[in-house]
């Protein structure tokens, strides 16, 4: 599974590339707004850092524009990914854009029946948005399912790109579904690591190495 980090924090950014977790970055308005920067400052900054799929935001609400800011935001680097939002306008957007060559994230997905017209204006990703579906007492969960039978049942490339991730629950469910990609939040990768298990294991073992007297080094 390819994990994109959902942030403008560069700094963020860098210490889980090091680590070798970030297949990619996504960005929205939202986090570009977080974080202070100019937009197309920060985003050459992080197409510099990561070799994967950069997501950046069409702002535009009308095909003809958000084709021309999709092709300004494609000039910033190989790696940009052009994120439109699932309107008719932005489906327009997606097959043009994506007609040129440029990687096209179709974002703010709620319903498979969204995910099938991306597909088929050929969208890179698709972006199921989890979390907000959750906020609204309905399963995001089943959304994730939903567009994994329908794209195989028909051999679509899209990936399935899991969005709003919030909790390490989402994540899992998120990989036994089979998404192609999860983008979730620094804290939320960094949380898959931690298990109540791991820490009290951690803490005997110290302990007994200490009544040991040894030393490794
Ligand atoms: C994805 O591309 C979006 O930026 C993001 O996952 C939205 O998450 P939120 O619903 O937690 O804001």
């Amino acid at each position: 599974m390819k994990f994109f980090v959902d942030t403008a924090d560069v700094d963020a950014i860098k210490e889980l590339n090091e680590l070798g977790m970030v297949d990619g970055v996504t960005t929205n308005p939202s986090l570009i707004l977080k974080s202070g920067r100019d937009i197309l400052e920060v985003t050459k900054e992080i197409c510099g850092i990561v070799e994967g799929p950069v997501s950046a935001e069409v702002v535009a609400v009308e095909a003809d524009q958000m084709i021309e800011e999709g092709r300004k935001l494609a000039e910033i680097a190989d790696n940009i990914a052009v994120k439109v939002p699932l309107t008719w306008d932005g489906l327009k957007a997606c097959k043009v854009l994506a007609g040129e060559g440029n990687m096209v994230n179709v974002t703010l997905c709620f319903s498979a029946n969204q995910a099938l017209l991306a597909a088929k204006a050929g969208a890179t990703f698709i972006s199921p948005f989890i979390g907000r579906l959750d906020d609204i007492n309905l399963d995001g969960m089943d959304l994730i399912g939903d567009i994994r039978t329908i794209y195989d049942n028909y051999g679509y490339e899209t990936q399935i790109l899991a969005a709003s991730i919030r909790t390490v629950n989402h994540a899992t469910q998120s990989a036994l579904i089979g998404a192609d990609v999860m983008t979730a939040p620094p804290d939320v990768i960094k949380k898959m690591a931690a298990h109540p298990l791991t820490d009290k294991g951690l803490e005997a073992f110290l302990a007994d190495w200490e009544k040991t007297g040894q030393k490794i080094l």
